[in-house]
């Protein structure tokens, strides 16, 4: 089931999530149902907050080579932990979260990173590259951030103009 992803300035957005204590059908709905809303989207990464469920759960699905995004390539991370991070990379970001807003956010360029499966399991990886850089973009979103608070002050005031008048653009 597609599931409404809650936009900028949505309070909900700013809270903390919690850890995943029950590894159950409730939590597998949720990562499926993330995964329709997500693709519907044309987005490569979700959290569950985007979809109003403080919980310490995301998704991340990178195009291949070939631009195709296959479920093969869907990783499901539950209670992640930055283990170490090093190096730096820019990138030009976005958020589902904050429609049609793109820019440029500084990051680490590797991480290594422990988080369960849905059933549990734990794993610890490596990972550069955009995966790096979705991974620590989701994880900002477990702890109520977003890749706007990355912003220079200046960039950041213009965004909130812009903001206003999308949204009252809308109305
Ligand atoms: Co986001």
């Amino acid at each position: 089931m597609i599931r409404e992803i809650i936009t900028y300035p949505n309070k909900l957005l700013k809270q903390t999530s919690k850890d995943v204590t029950q590894f159950d059908r409730e939590l597998h709905t949720l990562l499926d149902d993330m995964y329709e809303t997500m693709l519907a989207k044309n987005g490569i990464g979700l959290a569950a907050i985007q979809v109003a469920i403080p919980l310490n759960a995301l998704i991340i699905n990178l195009p291949d080579e070939e631009e195709q995004q296959t479920r093969e390539n869907l990783i499901e991370v539950i209670n992640p932990k930055i283990l170490e991070m090093d190096g730096n990379t820019v990138y030009t970001e976005g958020c589902l979260s904050v429609p049609e807003y793109y820019e440029d956010v500084q990051r680490a360029e590797r991480i290594k990173v422990s988080f369960l499966d849905r059933q549990g399991n734990e794993t610890i990886k490596e990972y550069d590259g955009l995966m790096a850089i979705a991974f620590q973009h989701e994880c900002d979103h477990l702890k109520g951030e977003l890749f706007i608070e990355k912003l220079s002050y200046l960039k950041r005031k213009k965004f909130e103009k812009e903001w206003k008048k999308k949204i009252r653009g809308k109305k």
